[in-house]
């Protein structure tokens, strides 16, 4: 019995000297403390924070700082602390008690100037020296305009860091630039005052309850997922965020901005991430997702402009024109509404549609992941006795709800003929208003689980902060492969004109859209009233296909998009021909950013193309291994092979890694590939060679001047660029000459003056290695967009 008591008292010591031990300091300084976020979010997250942690032996002081003057910023920051609101279940008395408490901890300063931030240093350290308090860390929170981050960072760079042992975190909110460039630019400039580790740019979805919980609940349902979560059984996911909302009295940062940088570029990609990637053993390393999350941005498929749909409320135009006093003849192209699809090209993704979705005066505010499962089962029995839990002919479908809608409140819907889900004791299971419906079911036909406590974002990711869990956050490497993915399709995008839609229930049907073939577009043709839209540049759709004549050839001209097209379209048409004939279809093609969309195209949307009796070929290859980036094997690779089914024995890259070494001339590479194509091609007569034009007059690897290839008996040479990697093999004109058609494709503004000049000048190969492009018996046409064409 004594010796019970004393092991028992030694706990209890132990416990209070462990307690003492770790009675540490943490400063919260929050920059922007009386702006409309921190009013609206950051003084209560902070509240909850302090509330949650005072008693686990953690003290604390709270900074508010902005740069208005002393006296009035206290009055400021009392308006915005009024408002602080205690849980539900705490007693008022308690409340009271609590945040007078927090109030009391609760300064406003002034931070403007180097010496004010020396000063609050000083004062930190005053008062830890005078409480006899250990630091724990200091959290600088930037709720102020991107534009204030480099002079903040600069000034607690050199006076505000904290001792030796204490750790800094500073919390970033969007925007992260505005672009890849942009993005990287800031990140550069934070990265010369901070870490990486002490950064927390927020993204407030992450906060979301719903969203935090999809890795936790991928984790904890495992057994039934495993299986489930790949492109055998989903159909397709939807990530969503509709708001009724609309961008008045923000329009200064929407202009800029719009709805894909505002939103599809973060919230809905982070959640996307959240969904796709590989689930790693524990998902509480914050490495380990960091690590998936990155491969998720590695796999995605570039984006074209037929990915994406936009519109623009209709009087978003007249906002901008009144906000930011534009003339009434401006007309904003900024999209409000933007719906996406993305695809993964990986083994668990391939095929599988990510829809992304969001907009400003919608009809109504809801947000959500759905991933819709396939349905393979046929019911025998009749319709009538189908129960939600037992029949696999219902729909089958996981929704982590993230919240508003119907249903107002973040939830994880599970169909019941899926499985039955576990959920960690802090989700209970809801039950909704009588007859509800969701996602074409009754709420009945779910499991559905509602957050116990519901918490705002920011009060989930302030705790986050405050433990240094740094998986809720977006590090350097995710923003920049973010704005990589993302940048492509707004530059394509920055001159198309949105569709425009009058707002709220008004919108009808007009922003449905449909997607097949890789492509997305508005199922209704843009009703009469809203023709012309406000851009003043023609659409492409505006223009036929033009046909004419180039250097005594046919020419075929359009914009980009209908090129590719046509092209793809000519190369079927050409594939299929010589398949009937000859049992086999020989494509030689260049490599380069041109062709890229044309291969996209031939890989999505040409379902009659006879690639099991296609032999594809290079016409010119970069002196690197056939892995490397630059490869134009590896082009190919990326963009066509893996999404066709070519025998791998009918695929030809170029031998130019032979030996362990590059192009060596002992190697024989040129010869090798020259005997490969007498020995398979009949004639050495490729059925289509498929060339470019660069805008020196470079076709294949044959540049101005070169000694090789431009004439004589060599079939394959090697040859020297003027740009790096400097080492090129390529087919020689004499060869590209036998062939039975080749097409040249010239696509925009930067070869407007090479088009120009080649249309005049004679046969001069040495000059204008294009110019001895002349099929002996065979047929060359011109593939010209308008960018290139029309100069
Ligand atoms: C912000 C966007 O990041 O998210 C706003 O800038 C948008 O345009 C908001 O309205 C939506 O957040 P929530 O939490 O209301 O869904």
């Amino acid at each position: 019995m004594w010796k019970m008591l004393i092991v028992v008292m030694c706990v209890a010591l132990l416990g209070c000297l462990q307690a003492q031990e770790l009675q540490e300091h943490v400063s919260i300084i929050l920059l922007g403390a009386t702006g409309d976020l921190a009013k609206k979010y950051l003084w209560q997250g902070l509240f909850q924070l302090y509330l949650d942690e005072v008693g686990r032996g953690h003290s604390f002081s709270f900074h508010g700082a902005a740069l208005t003057a002393p006296k009035q910023g206290q009055e400021l920051m009392a308006k915005a602390l009024e408002s602080l609101s205690c849980p539900k279940d705490m007693a008022p008395s308690h409340c009271a008690e609590e945040k007078d408490q927090f109030l009391q901890l609760s300064r406003y300063r002034q931070l403007k100037t180097a010496e004010d931030y020396q000063a609050l240093n000083k004062d930190i350290e005053a008062q830890l020296q005078h409480a006899g308090l250990r630091e724990a860390g200091r959290i600088f929170y930037f709720s102020v305009p991107p534009f204030a981050y480099a002079d903040i960072a600069r000034n607690i760079n050199s006076s505000c860091r904290p001792g030796p042992g204490a750790w800094l975190r500073v919390v970033l909110e969007k925007p992260f630039g505005h672009d890849h460039f942009s993005a990287q630019q800031l990140a550069t400039e934070l990265g010369s005052f901070f870490q990486e580790e002490e950064m927390y740019r927020v993204d407030h979805y992450l906060g979301k309850q719903a969203v935090a919980q999809i890795l936790p609940f991928r984790d904890q349902n495992r057994k039934a997922l495993d299986s489930l979560w790949n492109r055998h059984h989903v159909e397709r996911v939807e990530i969503i965020m509709k708001e009724t909302v609309d961008a008045e009295g923000r329009t200064s940062f929407y202009e800029e901005y719009g709805v894909i940088r505002d939103v599809l570029q973060n919230h809905l990609t982070e959640v996307l991430t959240l969904v796709a990637m590989e689930l790693p053993l524990n998902v509480s390393s914050a490495e380990a997702v960091l690590r998936h999350k990155l491969q998720v941005f590695q796999a995605l498929r570039g984006l074209q402009r037929g990915s994406a749909v936009v519109g623009q409320y209709q009087s978003y135009s007249e906002q901008v024109r009144r906000e930011l006093q534009k003339p009434d003849s401006f007309h904003s192209l900024t999209p409000t509404f933007a719906a996406v699809l993305v695809h993964i090209d990986n083994l668990r993704w391939e095929g599988v549609p990510f829809i992304l979705m969001s907009g400003k005066a919608l009809d109504e505010r809801v947000g959500y992941a759905r991933i819709l499962f396939k349905n393979q089962a046929c019911c025998v029995q009749s319709e009538k006795h189908w129960a939600a839990a037992q029949s696999q002919c219902l729909p089958r479908q996981l929704i982590f709800h993230i919240g508003h809608g119907d249903l107002g409140s973040p939830a994880v819907l599970v169909s019941r003929n899926l499985f039955r889900p576990s959920l960690p004791s802090s989700w209970k299971e809801m039950e909704g208003p009588p007859g509800l419906r969701l996602f074409g079911s009754p709420l009945s036909d779910y499991y559905a689980y509602s957050p116990v406590q519901e918490r705002d974002a920011h009060s989930v990711l302030l705790s986050h902060i405050f433990h240094g869990r740094k998986d809720s956050f977006i590090t350097t490497e995710n923003l920049l492969a973010s704005w990589g993915f993302w940048t492509p399709l707004l530059e394509s995008l920055a001159h198309k004109a949105p569709r425009l839609y009058p707002g709220g229930a008004e919108n009808g049907r007009l922003l449905d859209f449909e997607f097949s073939s890789g492509r997305l577009f508005f199922s209704q043709q843009q009703p009469e009233q809203l023709v012309p839209g406000p851009g003043p540049a023609p659409m492409p759709s505006d223009f036929q296909v033009l046909r004419a004549k180039y250097r005594e050839s046919p020419l075929v001209s359009a914009w980009s998009e209908e090129l590719i097209s046509k092209l793809a379209n000519d190369i079927e048409a050409t594939a299929v021909r010589a398949v009937r004939r000859f049992g086999q279809f020989h494509l030689a093609l260049s490599g380069g950013s041109s062709p890229v969309a044309l291969f996209q195209q031939l890989a999505t949307a040409h379902y009659g193309f006879p690639w099991a009796h296609t032999h594809l070929w290079l016409v010119d290859e970069r002196c690197v291994p056939l892995s490397d980036p630059e490869s134009n094997f590896q082009g190919l690779q990326a963009h066509l092979l893996q999404h066709v089914r070519v025998p791998y024995y009918n695929i030809h890259p170029m031998p130019v890694h032979l030996q362990q070494r590059l192009c060596a001339e002992e190697d024989q590479g040129a010869q090798i590939y020259a005997r490969e194509i007498s020995a398979l091609v009949a004639n050495s007569s490729f059925d289509l060679v498929l060339l470019g034009m660069g805008a020196d007059g470079h076709t294949a690897s044959l540049f101005p001047q070169s000694p090789t290839g431009l004439d004589g008996e060599q079939l394959v040479v090697l040859t020297t660029s003027p740009s790096q990697p400097h080492r090129r093999m390529s087919l020689s004109l004499p060869l590209i000459n036998r062939a039975k058609k080749v097409a040249v494709l010239v696509m925009g503004r930067m070869k407007r003056e090479i088009t120009a000049l080649v249309s005049r000048v004679g046969y001069e190969p040495k000059k204008w290695p294009i110019s001895g492009v002349l099929p002996h018996s065979g047929q060359l046409v011109w593939y010209m967009d308008y960018d290139a064409f029309l100069a």
